[in-house]
């Protein structure tokens, strides 16, 4: 049996769905909320999937932002594929889909900006990537007060990124509880991305490496756990040696992202380990928790 396609709305305008939303609110509907920035693939569709379980209307938003871009970065190429998200989205059965402009998101130079601890914001992600969550921040809240949803969906693939917004909507006391959804992956392990299309045939074969990198960190730290930084230099060794540029290769503690000492270590501290590295120009990120 052919399933029923849904026409959605596209709203361009900050007041129209604040409008939407009040209207939701009226009727007692719970608003599950799906923020991107587009080029969706099934990364994202396991998102929506996910939102459609905590919440109707599931709102899905589109905007490539570029405060969370470096000057170094691929804001101008970042790839914009609004009507083939739209089809998407549809065949999901979501009928509204906020999609604000840049003038209308950023109609002055944003000078409001969220400032996170440097604690979890300079580590990582944000060492490598200058300003980057003040970006992200930024923009999630910005957008959360557009939406104003009940619930709000985020990758585990960005675990920084979720953890610090965890971490935002707790301390503002936010009327939007975050959830977290597993990473999708390929079949040969790749954490999918929309930056994977910029992958040559030879690096895409290459790619599913970061991810089998993470499983034999975590084997070895099963064997010999007093032996972290041996074991990140090992991975860090090999990614390079197969051609990779390995930003960082760190196991951290899950709920600080600090580096785990032998307290932790001895009292089995959840841990996770990130990943990221370049190959070729294109930069891959992935994490294992333990
Ligand atoms: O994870 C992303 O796609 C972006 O960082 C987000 C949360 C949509 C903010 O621009």
């Amino acid at each position: 049996m052919m399933s029923k396609v849904i026409k959605m709305e596209t709203v361009r305008s900050l007041n129209q769905i604040r409008k939407k939303s009040l209207e939701f609110k009226e009727n007692f509907q719970t608003i599950a909320f799906v923020p991107t920035m587009g080029n969706l693939h099934d990364g994202h569709l396991s998102l929506v999937k996910l939102a459609k379980k905590c919440g109707d209307p599931v709102v899905v938003s589109i905007f490539v932002n570029k405060l969370q871009f470096g000057p170094n970065e691929d804001f101008e190429k970042y790839p914009r594929t609004l009507y083939s998200d739209i089809e998407k989205l549809e065949k999901e059965g979501i009928y509204i889909l906020f999609a604000p402009k840049e003038k209308d998101l950023y109609p002055v130079e944003q000078e409001f900006r969220i400032n996170p601890p440097k604690d979890i914001s300079n580590i990582l992600e944000g060492e490598f990537r200058d300003g980057y969550f003040i970006g992200v921040t930024t923009v999630v809240l910005k957008l959360f007060l557009c939406v104003q949803p009940k619930v709000a969906i985020f990758g585990k693939k960005d675990y920084q990124q979720l953890m610090i917004l965890k971490n935002m909507t707790q301390q503002f006391a936010m009327p939007t509880k975050i959830i977290h959804a597993e990473t999708f992956r390929a079949s040969d392990g790749l954490a999918l991305s929309s930056r994977n299309i910029y992958l040559s045939t030879r690096e895409r074969s290459i790619a599913p490496m970061l991810f089998k990198e993470l499983n034999n960190a975590k084997i070895l730290f099963k064997k010999e756990s007093d032996s972290i930084k041996e074991i990140e230099k090992i991975a860090f060794r090999k990614l390079i040696d197969f051609g990779w540029e390995p930003d960082y290769f760190s196991f951290r503690r899950q709920n600080d992202l600090q580096i785990p000492n032998s307290y932790d270590v001895i009292n089995k501290t959840p841990l996770v380990i990130l990943a990221a590295a370049k190959l070729g120009t294109t930069r891959l990120i992935d994490n294992l928790e333990i």
